[in-house]
């Protein structure tokens, strides 16, 4: 199941290879990118980072590009298997994190999540699915951990603090 999604991830996402690449406002040139050979012959015959994405709902971060949308708008539609029996399956409830010390809180959204990866992608192995179980702190996930491990990888980096954090804590202050 993991080899299968990551695979979809791979095929729908190949511009994803660029986030460490791209500079903002604009995308590197192949052959410029420090990946592909400049004097090779692919230069020239292969679709240009710019070419391609720029077409998509625009982002700030990573690769300029907010994924979620083009997903959810239909402007992309990534193969989810070559096998007829896969099933995707989706999860709408969101989960509130809580344990973020001065910070607003943590919004986890399964739905875009869920359109991208399979539950298997992340429970039990990464996640226990139980409100609270995951003893999840910022250090951990900047070491790679938990949302870690795609967040600044093949996700939005982990300097949006505020697309994660985005529930501002209601309490009154003194
Ligand atoms: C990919 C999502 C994500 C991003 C981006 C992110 N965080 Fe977090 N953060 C979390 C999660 C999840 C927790 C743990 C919440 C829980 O367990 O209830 C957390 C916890 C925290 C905590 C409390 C625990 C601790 O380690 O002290 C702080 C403070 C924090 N984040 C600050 C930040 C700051 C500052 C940024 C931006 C530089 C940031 N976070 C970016 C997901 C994120
Ligand atoms: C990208 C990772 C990821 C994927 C994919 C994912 N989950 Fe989760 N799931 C989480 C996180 C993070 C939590 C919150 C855990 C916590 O509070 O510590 C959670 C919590 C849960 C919970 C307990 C909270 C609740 O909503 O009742 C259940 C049940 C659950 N997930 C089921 C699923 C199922 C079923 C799927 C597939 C349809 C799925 N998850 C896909 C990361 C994921
Ligand atoms: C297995 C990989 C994976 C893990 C683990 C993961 N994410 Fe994500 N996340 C993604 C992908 C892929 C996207 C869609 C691409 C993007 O927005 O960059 C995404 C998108 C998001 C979004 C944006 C949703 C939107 O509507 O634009 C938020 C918020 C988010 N993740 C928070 C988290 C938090 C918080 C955690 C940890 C509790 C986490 N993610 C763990 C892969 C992951």
């Amino acid at each position: 199941m993991m080899r299968r999604k990551w695979q979809l991830l791979g095929s729908g996402l190949a511009g994803l290879l660029f986030v460490g690449a791209a500079l903002a406002g604009y995308w590197v040139p192949l052959a410029q990118d420090n990946l592909h050979d400049p004097e090779g012959p692919a230069i020239g015959v292969l679709q240009e980072p710019a070419e391609a994405l720029s077409r998509l709902p625009a982002d700030t971060s990573g690769n300029q590009v907010n994924w979620v949308r083009a997903l959810e708008e239909g402007v992309i539609h990534p193969r989810t298997n070559l096998r007829p029996e896969t099933r995707v399956r989706i999860r709408e409830t969101p989960v509130l994190m809580k344990n973020t010390g001065e910070m607003p809180m943590v919004l986890f959204p399964h739905r875009p999540h869920t359109l991208w990866l399979d539950c298997a992608n992340c429970h039990e192995k990464y996640f226990v699915s139980k409100v609270g179980a995951n003893p999840i702190n910022m250090y951990k996930i900047l070491q790679g951990e938990y949302c870690g491990r795609c967040h600044g990888a093949v996700a939005f980096p982990l300097t949006e603090c505020n697309r994660c954090h985005s529930v501002p804590r209601k309490e009154a202050r003194p």
